[in-house]
């Protein structure tokens, strides 16, 4: 089944609202193949003026996380409704900087995710394991849990309402990148839960992408991987001219 390619950037605690303007610019005015997703997760903060700077072009507005009450007295927390306001269409949930640096659990991660999809938003749900755990050989047993503790008591009626995000921690921001083999063998590993989990048709239409050091030089060969469905790019999203490189990437062959 052909999947239609996402590739995301997020911008985690980066850009002024002047700079968030001034590349989600660039990239809106950048030529798109009309073939494939574009998502762009700005600071809160820059939210509303790059939904702006957005309007009317392809590329998606996305957030770096998001609360599961409307509204409430949750200080610090920014809720699915006001991200909906904002423009937002995606939320991504349980980024291994939220799970590692600010101790975000499972649990909290999939009331995150419920509560965006109450509110239309699709998660893109963060999995990864850390080098100790990969040298323990614990990625699958982490992925496993992340995924069924994330996705507990979530139903979807079509693929396209939630995407996974395979993350290697030791690979975030480390210039580390998971062979092409490495990504390929945990995204199987993902998709086979996910036909475990869901209906198959469901399974094999969401979108698992891969986040870690991806770069215009490795794209290429990481997307000619059969469940690499697209990527979730960091630093190299912080560049016009690289996210554009990467955003037209061609599959290897
Ligand atoms: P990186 O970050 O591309 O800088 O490794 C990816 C991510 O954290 O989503």
């Amino acid at each position: 089944m052909e999947r239609r390619p996402l590739l995301a950037g997020n911008w985690k605690m980066y850009t002024t609202i002047a700079e968030a303007e001034a590349l989600a610019g660039a990239v809106a005015r950048s030529a798109i193949p009309a073939d494939r997703d574009v998502m762009l997760a700005p600071p809160f903060t820059a939210l509303a003026a790059v939904g702006r700077v957005l309007a009317g072009s392809p590329v998606l507005l996305g957030a770096q996380n998001v609360c599961w009450e409307e509204k409430g007295a949750f200080t610090g927390e920014i809720s699915p409704a006001m991200l909906k306001d904002v423009g937002c269409r995606l939320a991504i949930i349980g980024h291994s900087e939220r799970r590692h640096i600010f101790g975000e659990t499972d649990a909290m991660i999939n009331k995150r995710v419920a509560g965006a999809l109450r509110f239309g938003l699709i998660p893109v749900l963060c999995i990864g394991e850390t080098l100790e755990e990969r040298e323990a050989a614990q990625t699958f047993a982490v992925l496993e849990r992340q995924l069924r503790k994330g996705l507990l008591g979530i139903t979807l009626a079509d693929g396209d309402q939630l995407v996974v995000a395979y993350e290697p921690v030791w690979a975030i921001g480390t210039g580390k990148t998971a062979t092409v083999e490495q990504a390929q063998e945990a995204h199987y590993f993902v998709r086979n839960l996910l036909v475990d989990m869901y209906e198959k048709n469901i399974a094999t239409q969401m979108r698992i992408l891969y986040g870690g050091s991806v770069n215009p030089g490795n794209v290429d060969a990481l997307m000619s991987q059969p469940d690499v469905d697209g990527a979730l790019v960091g630093g190299a999203a912080l560049k016009a001219d690289s996210f554009c490189s990467i955003i037209n990437f061609n599959k290897s062959a």
